[in-house]
Formats: structure tokens, sequence, C-alpha cells
């Protein structure tokens, strides 16, 4: 008798505004699977820092507030802010922040698998997820999304500014010692630039069909 096939854990990695977080939403909800924006984490993270007058950067600061996170902080209206993204990627790069956040991440995609978006999922948090995707873009075209997206939420920032700030997270989120940024080695990579949201769904879709299909049971 073969084993029970493990449930489907689908990981989603990225440098920001590549287009993971609507790719993941679609496809968790395409498959019926839940769905955890991991960034929020370090979000919520961050803003507890920043609300207490604290620097996301000091250790023991940030360590102290994402052990004592309450769940309940990642539906906070104020973590899309450049000011959260910059916190969050200050306090992510604090070895016991991520120890902290890891168990919970884990045990979401544990028992009914899940689709996770952030930058360490394939590499750290899920290295045994059946399917990992390494989505980017140039960095002009993610901060003309993250622009945008700006824009139409009524917080309109210049274009100059926002890409600074996005190339600086970026930089940040790759060269930290703990959990960079990276594609892991069997990462699918997906490169959205000149891509649509269902352009870049189809593409995820076939790749996504022809891993599983190289793992026995594990087709849906
Ligand atoms: O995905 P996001 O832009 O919401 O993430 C905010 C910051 O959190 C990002 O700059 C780096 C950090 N992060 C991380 O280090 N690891 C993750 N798995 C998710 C986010």
């Amino acid at each position: 008798m073969s084993a029970p096939a493990a449930p489907l854990v689908i990981a989603i990695d990225g440098p920001a505004a590549a287009g993971k977080g609507t790719l993941a939403r679609r496809l968790a909800a395409h498959l019926g699977l839940p769905y955890l924006d991991t960034g929020l984490l370090y979000r919520a993270v961050g803003r507890r820092v920043l609300d207490a007058g604290g620097d996301p950067a000091d250790a023991a600061v940030a360590t102290a507030a994402a052990l004592a996170l309450p769940p309940a902080d990642m539906d906070r209206a104020d973590l899309r802010t450049p000011e959260a993204a910059l916190a969050a990627s200050a306090v992510a790069a604090v070895p016991g922040v991520r120890a902290a956040l890891l168990e919970f991440q884990r045990s979401f995609g544990r028992t009914r698998g899940a689709v996770l978006d952030g930058r360490d999922i394939g590499t750290v948090v899920f290295p045994e997820a059946q399917v990992k995707f390494f989505v980017t873009a140039s960095a002009e075209a993610r901060a003309k999304r993250r622009w945008l997206e700006l824009q139409a939420a009524g917080t309109p920032l210049p274009l100059a500014q926002v890409e600074a700030e996005t190339r600086r997270r970026d930089e940040q989120d790759a060269a930290r010692a703990t959990a960079p940024m990276k594609p892991a080695p069997d990462a699918v990579l997906l490169d959205t630039t000149a891509l649509d949201a269902e352009a870049a769904f189809a593409a995820a879709i076939a790749q996504l069909r022809a891993r599983l299909a190289a793992i026995p049971g594990a087709a849906p």
C-alpha cells in the first residue's frame, strides 16, 4: 500500500509587488485551499513596534513584539502602508522574529494544505512544498504597480519615491543573513513583467499541472 499523499502546499515567493498575492489568492480559490499572506505577519510585528515608538531594527524589541503578537493584528487596516512595509522588512531581518513566526506558518499549511506567499516559503517554511513559484518582474514594473495601488487606495506618492522604497526593501530582504529572499532550487520562475493577472494565473496553472503530474497521487 502506498503512503497517503501529503496535503498540497504551494509556496509563492518573490520581491515586492511582483504579483505574488494576486496569484496566490487565485490559486487558493481555484484549488479550494486556505491562503496565508505571510507578509502580513511581519507587517503586524513592524506596526506594533512603530506604535510603541520603537525601532523595528532593534532585535530585542522586535522579537518581543513577534512573541506577543495577537492573531487579530493580522486584520489591522493599517498594514498596507509604505511605512508598515519598511518596518516589516526591518523586523524580518531579525532571527528571533523569524523563529517566533515560523511555527504558525507551518501549522497553517500542515493539516489541510495551503497556498502561502512570502520570501522564504519554498526555502525555509515549507522546503517540502510540492509546488514552488518564484514570481518576479522588473523593478520598474513593480514600482509602477505599487504606485497605482497607492493611488487607487487614495494615498498617492511620487513614483520615484515608491521605486526607491521598493528597491531598498528588496535589497534588504535579499541581503539579510537569516532566510534571505531567494528562489528555492526547485522553484518555477515566473516573470510577470509582461503578464497581466489572468496571464500569470494561466501560466502558473500550466506549471502546476505539469509538476503535479510528476508526483504520484498528487494531481488535484
Ligand atoms: O509580502 P509583503 O510585501 O507584505 O512583505 C513585507 C515584508 O515582510 C517584506 O519586505 C519582507 C518580509 N517578509 C519576509 O521576510 N518573509 C516572508 N515570508 C514574508 C514577508
